[in-house]
């Protein structure tokens, strides 16, 4: 007598053996078969190539929100900027602040983009794992995620992006015209998913998957060339969310159930952005050395308080998250975006409640942002440009302090920007901020 388990099997090879390699692709497609997949695909974190077909093109998508058509050439990136972002807060307290994205700004556009390509290739060739991995089970999620940005930039940008080649189900060729790098996505595919992503996209991504046995969310795979806090991506994969956000102040207590909640929730046909924000001095994008947790080098202390307060800037980071439909993996996408201080001195109250926060704000997230190491260094400053707004008349003595109505942007944002320079500050002369020249040269490392 056969036991269970061998008929199940016995079941499993007849099965097999009716239906032809598409119709099992069709019903793989059809199950959610993340945590079986390991067993059927390649191994990416052993060949970053796969050595055959590892996934296929071609199912349908859910009707997803599209992009409008940005008609920006090569030549007009080089001066486009990004959306102006101002993510103070007064009251401050630590919530999810997240907001409704416009799916036009998923993948945004501006003139650093050619330094966040090169400088993620140099990062890959150099950290590799360290920075970009991805774990069994996270091939479908990766795969579609390529599939997503492909679709997003060629319909997004459709003069930075060309497709050379449609093969329909087995993929397509794209020319990058900003970087004039052909990228072969056809099947089979010759790299990991996410380092086409990378040859695209500016952000980071991460890859969150719930796992059906103890209903957490877990990084499974990451493209995070710039992360906010000097952590290598090593450290976080194959985590669930509440140890990755453990450090994070209040989480236990504010955010976690809420998140959660959301998680749960959180439809395909709904992104959402937010953006947090620390000040540095430089522009190092690998590691912001203003932001080592838990202890900082001590030559971090000498750099702060020997550069001019007029140098400093906020980092923004600004995230995005969304669920892709087949794979129903979560995408958190993450990109840096520098403002200095000093370009930001004309909007009322910018600098007041910079000031406010990294003096009063709470304990544990001034702590957690190592605002105590430098704002003796640049108090005195923006004491400075405080006093100026208030001669100037931008602000009065008395002027309630707290969230500008524009939040999270600045006062001059509009959504009928210029499309040729995007949103140009107009309250200075935003040449003198462009960081690209500086930027190249804070990233050359001694033993690169
Ligand atoms: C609504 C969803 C989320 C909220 C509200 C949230 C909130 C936060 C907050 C408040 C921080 C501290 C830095 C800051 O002030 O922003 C943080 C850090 C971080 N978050 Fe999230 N997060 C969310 C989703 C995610 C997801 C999906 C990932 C993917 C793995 C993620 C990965 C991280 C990482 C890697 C850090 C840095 C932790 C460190 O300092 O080592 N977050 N998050």
């Amino acid at each position: 007598m056969l036991d269970t388990n061998a008929l199940i099997l016995l079941g499993g090879l007849v099965i097999c053996l009716l239906l032809s390699h598409k119709q099992i692709t069709a019903l793989y497609k059809k199950i959610d078969t993340g945590y079986l997949k390991k067993y059927l695909s390649f191994s990416p974190s052993s060949s970053p190539a796969g050595s055959r077909k590892n996934s296929s093109y071609g199912a349908k998508l859910e009707p997803l929100p599209k992009p409008t058509p940005l008609m920006i050439t090569p030549e007009q990136v080089k001066n486009y900027d990004d959306r102006p972002w101002r993510p103070f807060r007064w009251p401050y307290h630590q919530t999810m602040s997240i907001f409704k994205l416009d799916i036009n700004h998923w993948l945004d556009m501006d003139k650093y983009y050619w330094h966040y390509i090169q400088e993620k290739e140099r990062i890959w060739l150099k950290y590799g794992k360290e920075n970009i991995d991805w774990l069994p089970g996270s091939e479908d999620a990766c795969f579609e995620l390529m599939e997503t940005v492909v679709e997003h930039m060629t319909a997004r940008y459709p003069l930075l992006f060309t497709v050379l080649e449609d093969k329909g189900s087995d993929g397509k060729i794209i020319k990058n015209e900003l970087t004039k790098e052909v990228l072969d996505m056809t099947l089979p595919l010759k790299e990991n998913p996410l380092i086409y992503v990378s040859k695209l996209a500016k952000e980071d991504f991460y890859i969150v998957k719930k796992n059906p046995e103890d209903g957490k969310h877990y990084l499974v795979a990451a493209a995070v060339p710039f992360p906010g806090g000097s952590f290598g991506i090593d450290h976080k994969i194959g985590k669930h969310l509440d140890v990755i956000h453990d450090d994070v102040p209040y989480y236990h207590e504010k955010l976690k159930k809420s998140m959660e909640r959301w998680f749960e929730r959180l439809a395909p046909e709904n992104p959402v952005e937010r953006a947090s924000w620390y000040i540095s001095w430089d522009h190092k994008l690998k590691v912001s050395n203003v932001y080592r947790i838990p202890k900082f080098e001590a030559d971090t202390v000498a750099d702060i308080n020997s550069t001019d307060p007029k140098e400093f800037n906020v980092r923004v980071e600004r995230q995005t998250l969304r669920r892709l439909p087949k794979s129903q993996a979560i995408i958190f996408t993450n990109h840096p975006v520098f403002y200095s201080i000093e370009e930001m001195k004309n909007e009322p109250l910018v600098p007041s409640l910079i000031k406010k926060i990294i003096y009063e704000g709470p304990k544990d997230i001034i702590k957690y942002k190592n605002f105590e190491v430098l704002r003796d260094h640049i108090s005195t400053y923006l004491d400075s440009l405080i006093k100026r707004q208030i001669d100037k008349g931008i602000i009065k003595e008395d002027t309630p302090l707290k969230t500008l109505p524009t939040y999270p942007f600045a006062y001059w944002a509009k959504t009928d920007f210029d499309f040729v320079n995007g949103w140009l500050n107009p309250t200075v002369d935003k040449k003198k901020f462009d960081y690209s020249a500086t930027a190249k040269d804070e990233l050359v490392y001694e033993d690169d």
